[in-house]
Order: structure tokens, then sequence, then C-alpha cells
């Protein structure tokens, strides 16, 4: 390729000088070759303006967002930005999330104020990837109303951000790469953690459950898993890196494997992950209750490593939702599975997702969810209003519960859920558990904030120093979902 002087719209740009020659085909080779461009135009535009140029990644949606988020920021160091929290900075991509209305209108909120700082600094550079990003009625909004947007990518070719990054920086128009699917998985790309101790891992992409109302499959793809070797690899280097404790991250992490070459279980994975040394905990995200197997129970029960928590989402009570939902299991089945599991993991927490206001959902139908919660008695639970998700099968159906309908139930489902967490949260009152210490709490001086195996918080005297470790610590007093103690 030679030297770069022309930029794509053909003015000319004299800060860039690319690495001599072709990029590779290969990956990631490609992506660093492009990264090593990035980085001469961010040395040039130190030369210029006496500073780094400065990027800002912001996140919206779930963990394995946040994990995507550590890609990126991970390839904006390695390009030469300076990482900030400030949203003013020169170069700022959000990541966003579509699983509810309300995530993608405050992206659009966010955005308005983007465009305040770019008119205060017109080479600004905004850009937009993530799983909004594959809903096409987005792209023509942002096309329309948003041209001061830079960069537009999605979720399967995250992979080339460097790439992707480089064509803005030298473009002077909306540059939008989308794909609508891949099988494609990159690995040995760069990534800045967020905490040194700690990290998610991905083991799968995608999701093929099609749960009714769930835009995931559609925007995140089908479901592909993540060969053991490399996963194992990059937990030995994360351990190597001083992290002890691993989120394996997944949509439907109980199907693991199923499709690999070589099958493997979930449970094989996590009995693989044990052997690491230094990882001293484990952990994981989601489970689908249809797909979660003995196997599993007995490797948790057996294992030192494995976390004492299981998020495991029941969406709704009620059989006749829970059909129309298509998740495949009912309230019995799904109590059944809570029995045997906490006949074996007796200290177990179980947390949950659910759902009020699907489509045809009467009072009768919430009345069941809330009985669960109190037969389950769960430790925790996210609770969520029905959002229409366009292409979605439940899009379609006929009885859409209007929103002021749904508040007062979901008050009630929200109290009852309350009263279910601080009684199991009392229950551990007087024990001595291990917390693994996260972070100076900010509130209260003097004070730092670890987190217990079940994925309980309890706050305890101590500074910056115990962050990262693993300690033991009395729980003294228990107020709702939280506690507060002391080291022992
Ligand atoms: N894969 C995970 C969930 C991913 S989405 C699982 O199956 O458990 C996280 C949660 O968002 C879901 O569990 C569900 O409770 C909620 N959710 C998904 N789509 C939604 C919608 N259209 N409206 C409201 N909540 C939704
Ligand atoms: Fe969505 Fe269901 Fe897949 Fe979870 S399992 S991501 S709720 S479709
Ligand atoms: Fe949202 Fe995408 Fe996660 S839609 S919940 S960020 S997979």
């Amino acid at each position: 390729m030679g030297r770069v002087r022309k930029s794509m719209c053909g003015k000319t740009d004299f800060n860039l000088v690319g690495p001599e020659g072709e990029p590779p085909f290969g990956e990631p080779e490609r992506q660093y070759y492009f990264m090593e461009k990035c980085r001469r135009w961010t040395d040039a535009f130190e030369k210029n303006n006496g500073r780094r140029p400065t990027a800002n990644v912001t996140t919206f949606g779930c963990q394995m967002n946040a994990r995507d988020s550590e890609k990126l920021a991970g390839v904006l160091q390695n390009a030469g930005y300076l990482l900030t929290e400030e949203e003013n900075a020169d170069f700022v991509i959000f990541n966003t999330c579509t699983v509810r209305d309300n995530a993608n209108q405050r992206v659009y909120g966010r955005l308005g104020e983007l465009n305040g700082y770019k008119r205060r600094n017109p080479k600004m550079k905004i850009a937009l990837c993530g799983c909004m990003m594959q809903e096409p009625e987005v792209i023509e909004k942002l096309k329309k109303s948003y041209g001061f947007v830079d960069l537009i990518f999605g979720t399967h070719n995250l992979y080339k951000f460097a790439e992707l990054l480089w064509t803005a920086l030298v473009s002077e128009r909306m540059v939008i790469d989308i794909w609508k699917e891949t099988d494609r998985i990159v690995e040995e790309l760069p990534v800045k953690r967020k905490y040194p101790f700690k990290s998610g891992i991905n083991i799968m992409f995608g999701c093929d459950n099609f749960c009714s109302y769930c835009i995931v499959p559609y925007v995140r793809g089908r479901e592909r898993s993540r060969e053991p070797k490399e996963i194992l690899r990059e937990i030995e280097k994360l351990a190597a890196d001083g992290v002890v404790e691993v989120m394996l991250l997944g949509q439907n992490v109980n199907s693991y494997g199923k499709n690999l070459d070589n099958p493997l279980t979930f449970a094989q994975l996590l009995k693989e992950v044990e052997r690491v040394p230094g990882i001293q905990r484990i952990r994981f995200m989601t489970s689908h209750p249809k797909d979660l197997s003995d196997e599993l129970i007995q490797t948790m029960k057996a294992s030192k490593k494995i976390c004492r928590h299981l998020h495991l989402p029941l969406q709704s009570g009620s059989d006749r939702i829970l059909r129309q939902m298509n998740r495949r299991y009912t309230r019995d089945q799904y109590l059944e599975l809570v029995r045997r599991i906490r006949r074996e993991i007796p200290d177990i927490a179980i947390t949950t997702d659910l759902i009020v206001g699907f489509p045809g959902e009467t009072p009768e139908d919430l009345e069941q969810t809330i009985d669960m919660v109190r037969r389950v008695g769960y430790d925790n639970a996210f609770t969520f209003i029905y959002s229409k998700r366009t292409g979605t099968p439940a899009a379609a159906m006929e009885n859409q519960v209007p929103k002021e309908q749904v508040q007062e139930g979901f008050d009630r489902l929200l109290k009852t859920v309350q009263e279910t967490a601080a009684e199991q949260a009392a229950k551990l009152k007087g024990r001595v558990l291990d917390a693994l210490i996260e972070e100076v709490n900010e509130s209260s001086p003097g004070f730092v904030t670890g987190r217990l195996s079940n994925n309980r918080i309890v706050h305890v005297p101590g500074d910056a120093s115990l962050v990262g470790k693993i300690l033991d610590v009395s729980l003294e007093e228990c107020h709702g979902f939280y506690y507060t103690g002391r080291l022992t």
C-alpha cells in the first residue's frame, strides 16, 4: 500500500503515513497492521497538538457487551489513544444494546449530547457498534437524523474494529459496515481489562433459542462455541496476569460445545478451567433452565472453585405464558430443577430474570409469577417490563398489554423479590465466608467492598491494598441486599 496520502473522499491528509506494503489477509495479523497505521496517525496527532488523542468507550447492555468493550478499548489503546472516562473525547464509541426499547432511547439521548461536543470539536469522531446496529430501522434513522456519526458497525465484525477505525480516520463520510451473520471467531486481539483481578471470557457467541420476546438471536446470530483450547489458553494468560476470578460468558452456557467438531459439555469445560493454576473462582452466565444438566450440578458440587451462585432466568411463573414465550419448561419442571440443585448444593444462591406484561398476560398469570418467587426464594431477581421488539414473534401477537396496566403488578412483584432477597440474605448473618475485595468504597471512606462466592456484597473496613485479594470476612449485619462486616 505504501504511503497513504489521500483520504477516501479525495482530500489530502498530511498526517497519514502508513506502514509499507499491502495489509495481510490473515487475521488477526491484518488488524495489527491497521493498529500500527492508526498508531502512526495518533503519533502525528500528538506532534501537531502537543497531546495524545483521547478515546472513550461507553457500554450499554449485558456482560457480553462489557467484554466486547474491553476488546474495543484494547484496540484503541494499541492504536495510541489515551483512554478516558470523559465522553468529550477525540474518539467516542457507544457499544449499544437493544434488548429493550429504553436501551435504544438512552443511546439516542446521549447521541444528542455528543453532537453538542462535536460542534465545539469538529475533529471529534463518533462511532456506534453493538446489538442495536444490527437492526435495519436503526441504521435508517441514524442515516436520516444523525449525520454527524462517523462510524457504524455491528456485532459480527467487531474483530475488524482496527481496520474500521482506520477507515473512519481517513474518511469524511459516515462509514457503515454491518454483516448479517458470521461463523468466524477471531482470536488473539488485544484486550484492555476493566479490573486487573477478574475477567469475563466469552465461551460462546449468539443464541439459537428464539424465546418469542427476545431480539438477541437476531442481532447476535447463531450459536457458536469457542474451541476449549482457545478458552483455556486465554484463561491461563489471564491467570499469569493476576486474574483470580473468571466469568464464563454465553447466552446459554448449558448448551456450550454441542456443535464443536469434538463436542464437549459445559460441565467438562468447567472441569478443565478448574485445573488452571492461579484461578481461584469460576462464575458463569447465563444458564437456560431447559438445558441445565445433572452433570453440571455434580460438577458444581464437587468443585472448590465454582462459585455458589446460579443465575437461572424464569421469565414467567405461568405455564401458559411460558409456552407463549417458547421457553420450553413448565413451572413444575423449574421447581423440580431448583429442588435438585438445592439438595446437592444447599448453600447456593439462585437469582433470576422476570418479565411482566408479556402479550396476553392476565393478573392471574402475574400471581403465578409472584407465587414462584416465593416458592423458589430467590436471592435476587432482575424484573423487566415487557418491551416489544420489532421482528420477534411476540411483537406480532395480539393483546399487547398497555404499559399503564403493568406498573401496579410490576411494583408488587418487585416488593416480593425484595422480601425473599432479604430473607435469603439474613440466613448468612454471623457466618465467616471468603470475599474477593473488588474496590474501595467510594461513599464510605475507610471501607472496601467485597463479593462473596454467592455474589452478595459485603462492606468491610480496609484500604486499597486489599483490592484483588480473597479474604475471610465475618458477616455482622445484613442490610437487605448487602452485608457489613470485618476481616477475620
Ligand atoms: N440469555 C439470557 C438472557 C439475555 S437477555 C437468558 O436466556 O437467560 C436478559 C434478560 O432480558 C432476559 O432474561 C429477559 O428477562 C430480558 N428480556 C429479553 N427480552 C426482553 C423484552 N423484549 N422485554 C423485556 N425484557 C426482555
Ligand atoms: Fe434471548 Fe432466550 Fe436466547 Fe436468552 S435464551 S438470549 S432470552 S432468546
Ligand atoms: Fe443487549 Fe445485546 Fe446483550 S441486545 S443484553 S447487549 S446481547
